[in-house]
């Protein structure tokens, strides 16, 4: 039987989890939310770019749509900048017995790092619906937790265990959330969200604190650096123009010291053009962006990940590959154990009807 499935938001991710909950044998599209006005009341397939109608149309209605007591639903409504308001939404569906696969409310990949505030509400909505919650994406997520336990399942002793975002961002069109909380074209004296003390630790504190649980080890203290490039001329993109004197390019990492020592390391650097930062590591093979994960051990392993390809961008591969990560949870998540879940807890085998 299939999985009746509700589509929440249909921005940069939403839209390409909806389709691939329409395209997916197993699935059930049973309902959609868009907040935009001039998206309430279309067509499933229209938000998504398919062609054949599925009647399945876009609402506003939260009540409406927790009433379907559908068995999952695919968060992704901007959530970071509204914690708040996307927690109520979340709450009630897993409080109505509904499980929800989130891209959004990224603190939550790893949950025992996250804060009570945020981590309580969840938990207790769960207990009440007997339902589940897990939170994934591209990074966080996959190059936090899949790409590095692949690794170290390669491994018979880790030493340093480095994770890289190296992305060349310029293709992607997101200057008012991604462009703004990186600081890229402001002036490198104002302190964007993401440099603000402790935002590092408590997004890519998790993924660090994941590995060193999987690994028994004790994170003695959880270190942020970052760093910025100004552009020397000026450079036009799909994300912005920056104009000489303003932030092109963004270096920084969350290091997790385990005996006095950066062991395990969750590093991202950031280019709005591959002119940027020339100083700084680029991308194995001139290509546009990696995910890439090194351990240094016995015997070694590195693995680079590169989305995308042939017509797709990297950066909407990016986007692609985040929508992927939760719809392909679905059926872990909805046959989990109730509560507030991460990757150490599910199958990692999460691939199921993919095949055209
Ligand atoms: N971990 C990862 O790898 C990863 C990667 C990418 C994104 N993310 C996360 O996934 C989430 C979605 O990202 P995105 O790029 O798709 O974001 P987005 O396009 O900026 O926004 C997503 C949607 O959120 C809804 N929304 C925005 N403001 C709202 C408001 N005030 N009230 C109600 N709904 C509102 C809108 O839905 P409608 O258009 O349907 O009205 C919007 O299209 C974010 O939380 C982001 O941080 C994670």
């Amino acid at each position: 039987m299939s999985l009746r499935v509700i589509q929440f938001a249909t921005g940069n991710v939403g839209r390409h989890a909806l389709r691939s909950i329409i395209n997916r044998p197993g699935l059930e599209l049973v309902g959609v939310h868009a907040s935009s006005p001039e998206k309430v009341g279309r067509d499933a397939a229209e938000l998504s770019g398919l062609e054949t109608p599925t009647g399945i149309v876009a609402t506003n209605d939260l009540e409406a749509l927790l009433a379907l007591k559908a068995d999952c639903v695919v968060y992704t409504s901007q959530a970071e900048t509204r914690p708040q308001a996307a927690l109520a939404d979340i709450t009630a569906f897993l409080a109505a017995g509904t499980n929800v696969v989130a891209t959004s409310l990224v603190w939550l990949v790893y949950p025992p790092h996250a804060d009570a505030w945020l981590r309580e509400p969840i938990e207790a909505a769960c207990a009440a619906g007997g339902s589940t919650m897990y939170v994934n994406g591209i990074d966080p997520g996959f190059s936090g937790d899949l790409l590095p336990l692949a690794a170290l399942s390669l491994t018979e002793r880790a030493d340093e265990i480095l994770v890289q975002e190296i992305f060349d961002y310029g293709s992607y069109e997101d200057a008012e959330f991604t462009g703004a909380s990186f600081g890229f074209g402001a002036p490198p004296d104002v302190v964007p969200t993401l440099f603000l003390p402790g935002v590092l630790a408590s997004i890519w504190g998790g993924p660090v604190r994941l590995l060193a649980d999987q690994l028994g080890v004790q994170i003695e203290e959880l270190r942020e650096r970052h760093e910025t490039w100004t552009a020397t001329r000026t450079i036009t993109c799909a994300m912005m123009t920056v104009e000489p004197g303003q932030v092109a390019a963004a270096r920084f990492a969350v290091e997790g010291f385990v005996r006095g020592r950066p062991a395990i390391v969750m590093e991202h650097v950031n280019r709005l053009t591959s002119q940027a930062a020339p100083e700084w590591p680029f991308p194995p093979e001139g290509r546009p962006g990696v995910h890439r994960v090194v351990i240094k051990g016995v015997p070694g392993v590195e693995i680079n990940t590169h989305v995308g390809g042939g017509r797709i961008d990297h950066n909407e591969a990016g986007v692609i590959a985040t929508a992927a990560k939760a719809v392909n949870a679905i059926p872990a998540v909805c046959a989990a154990s109730p509560g507030l879940t991460h990757l150490s807890e599910l199958p990692v085998a999460q691939a199921h009807g993919l095949m055209s």
